[in-house]
């Protein structure tokens, strides 16, 4: 099939040209925010799910969802990169010279956008933003004169709230990659929320990230479980992963045989990533529709090499030679979860030497813990490549 017209799309973050299934995730938010702006409490989100399943797109798609509905909207995709405040600067200025346009709301965004103003100042020079997490005090920093603001509200965060409140909508704050954000600037996070759960303000967090998500927001303050709910983003059903392959084809009028379908959902088990990347190689490898299963054969290989090189390999650089030996040892387990105990015997080692390089991983996002003394691979099909990638290891390490 032309190339050019591929409608595939195996990239990270990349929204597929048919967004298949997530329609009992959408639909929770939805009444999420729909509770807020009737006056009502809505939990914030926090979509757990591995490598490569969908959440960025997901979270992409339920923004779209919440602006049409007439709600104000801050994303952060990177975390990691700086502290919350000063990735949500310039974004809150948006929203408030928005709700600066609404009557009833008014008076409240031009407050907030003056304390703005001298919050961003402080977000420059010798700070650079690092130091300040989202409880920052605007009245206790004399960023702005506070006086006349109503009692309450004391970030920029809970200003926009009750702007959002008087205009009669809500703020929503997607954050991708939950995961990665540094311990203080979470446990400001939490604490803005609590507080304004606790002052009926209209907001609410969603959320996504790696499994290992749930014990950072435990860690971090202890009613925090209270805030949120923990929804998981599996892999697509047979028949939405299904629809994921011949939906996007069908829209330019190509077909694919029924046994070329199977193949790929039975191979790539829904997850997305996966069967985008088959999809896209089985689309290249044909030349007349129906695609065939004689097709989807061939385009295998290619979309393993592509997988290694684009996708598994940006996991693979970031380990050490040690790491690298523990996740072989635990790969010629096979997809896992494994006890960890299983995988310490099968380096000769014992499992509490090599509870930090586990602790490690973890961090790293390549591997979670799903039970007590479990560990499983965070990335689909790690196990296959990395005995792809290390064909006759070594994997005995000698403590
Ligand atoms: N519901 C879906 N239907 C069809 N394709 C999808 C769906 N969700 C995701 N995809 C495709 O899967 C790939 C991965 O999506 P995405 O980058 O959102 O995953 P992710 O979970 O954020 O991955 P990572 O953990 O690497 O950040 C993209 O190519 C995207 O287009
Ligand atoms: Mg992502």
């Amino acid at each position: 099939m032309n190339p050019i017209s591929n409608p595939y799309m195996p990239a990270a973050g990349l929204p597929p040209s048919v967004l298949v299934g997530r329609e009992a995730l959408r639909e929770r938010v939805r009444i999420g925010i729909a509770r807020l702006r009737e006056g009502r409490s809505a939990k914030s989100v926090l979509m757990v799910g591995l490598c490569g399943v969908g959440k960025t797109v997901l979270l992409q798609q339920m923004r779209s969802d919440a602006e049409g509905e007439g709600a104000y909207t801050l994303c952060i995709g990177n975390p990691e990169q700086r502290s919350l405040p000063a990735l949500l600067a310039p974004q809150l200025r948006q929203v408030l010279l928005r709700l600066s346009q609404t009557e009833a709301a008014q008076d409240t965004a031009r407050r907030a956008l003056s304390a703005l103003a001298g919050f961003t100042k402080a977000l420059e020079g010798p700070f650079n933003g690092r130091l300040i997490d989202l409880n920052f005090d605007t009245e206790a920093a004399g960023l702005a004169d506070q006086s006349q603001v109503e009692v309450g509200p004391t970030t920029l965060l809970e200003h926009a709230c009750l702007a959002a409140k008087q205009a009669g909508s809500a703020v929503v704050l997607f954050i991708d990659e939950f995961h990665c954000i540094e311990a203080t600037q979470l446990s400001g996070l939490i604490v803005v929320l609590h507080r304004c759960a606790q002052s009926r303000l209209p907001i609410i967090v969603v959320g996504a990230g790696l499994p290992q998500l749930r014990g950072r927001v435990g860690n971090a303050k202890a009613y925090a479980e209270r805030l949120f709910d923990y929804p998981a983003i599996g892999p697509l059903s047979e028949v939405e992963a299904a629809l994921a392959i011949v939906q996007p084809a069908a829209q330019d009028g190509v077909a694919f045989e029924a046994e070329a379908v199977d193949l790929i959902v039975e191979k790539t088990r829904g997850y997305p990533f996966f069967l985008q990347a088959w999809a896209s190689h089985a689309w290249d490898a044909a030349s007349t529709s129906p695609i065939s299963l004689a097709d989807v054969e061939r385009a295998w290989t290619p979309a393993i090499v592509a997988l290694d090189e684009h996708f598994f390999r940006a996991y693979f650089d970031r380990l050490t030679q040690t790491e690298k030996q523990y996740l072989r040892a635990m790969a010629d387990l096979g997809p896992g979860p494994h006890r960890s105990g299983e995988i310490a015997d099968r380096q000769g080692r014992r499992v509490q030497a090599v509870a930090p390089l586990r602790n490690g991983l973890i961090g790293k996002g390549l591997i979670w813990s799903p039970g007590h003394g479990d560990t499983a691979f965070t990335v689909p099909f790690f196990d296959e490549f990395m005995q792809r990638i290390m064909p006759c290891d070594d994997r005995r390490v000698v403590s």
